[in-house]
């Protein structure tokens, strides 16, 4: 199913009731701050437009939000449409956020050259069917000398960190996903895993898509993977 853009969207609508409680869960809530790296690496500043691809239900999206008060906006783009109802929902708790909810293809946003002024993409590299035109599509809507963070779990070489992976993966997230009826659905991790560019090569490949720098660094004793950009 990875490379399936039909299938990974199915697969994100059926799971998104489940899905924020899970990613606690699965992660012990680490995830949060993997996130505030992604958004340290950013330097959100007010007034600016910032973009969140394959937003999902909006977590980081929101965080954003509160950075770029007072003139700023995000926006923040998903294929599917059940994260993003929840994405909308949280954000009414807000009203004061300007943030904008909208339903597309992180390979074809359809937004114009440079529109943003910084971007976000957690966990949605390793679903788009091709990762190096993702990053192509990112860097055309960003302004130059702009920065984006891209967060998603990391393919070790490390033999202890590989093992350790796969144990995580095989043992805790998908008897845990089993429980909850969504076994199959989390059991796509580790396959999308296997088709996902390592560190290094999606510094090259960020390097092709015109980024002027691209640097991999890995989070979490090297289990997940933060490549910071600049356009
Ligand atoms: C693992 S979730 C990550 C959600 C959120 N960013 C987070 O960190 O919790 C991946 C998201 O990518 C979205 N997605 C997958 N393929 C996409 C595409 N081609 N364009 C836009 N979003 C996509 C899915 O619908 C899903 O919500």
């Amino acid at each position: 199913m990875p490379g399936d853009p039909t299938a990974v969207r199915d697969l994100f609508e059926s799971i998104a009731p489940a899905y924020d409680r899970l990613n606690d869960a699965l992660s012990l809530g680490l995830h949060r701050i993997w996130k505030r790296q992604a958004v340290a690496w950013l330097q959100p500043q007010p007034g600016q437009h910032l973009l969140d691809l394959c937003c999902g239900t909006g977590d980081l999206a929101l965080v954003l939000a509160e950075k770029v008060r007072p003139g700023g906006l995000v926006l923040g783009l998903d294929a599917a449409a059940a994260p993003l109802r929840l994405a909308e929902q949280r954000s009414q708790a807000s009203p004061w956020l300007r943030l904008r909810w909208s339903q597309g293809d992180a390979l074809a946003t359809g937004l114009e050259d440079g529109w943003a002024d910084g971007a976000v993409m957690a966990y949605g590299l390793r679903n788009l069917a091709d990762p190096a035109a993702g990053l192509k599509e990112l860097r055309r809507v960003m302004r130059s000398g702009c920065r984006a963070a891209v967060l998603d779990f990391n393919r070790p070489e490390d033999r202890f960190q590989k093992g350790f992976q796969r144990l995580y993966l095989r043992r805790l997230v998908v008897p845990l996903a089993r429980q909850v009826g969504l076994e199959e659905q989390y059991a796509y991790l580790e396959t999308s895993l296997a088709r996902f560019p390592s560190g290094p090569d999606q510094e090259h490949l960020a390097q092709s898509a015109g980024f002027s720098r691209a640097r991999h660094r890995t989070l979490a004793g090297g289990q997940m993977g933060l490549l910071q950009l600049v356009a």
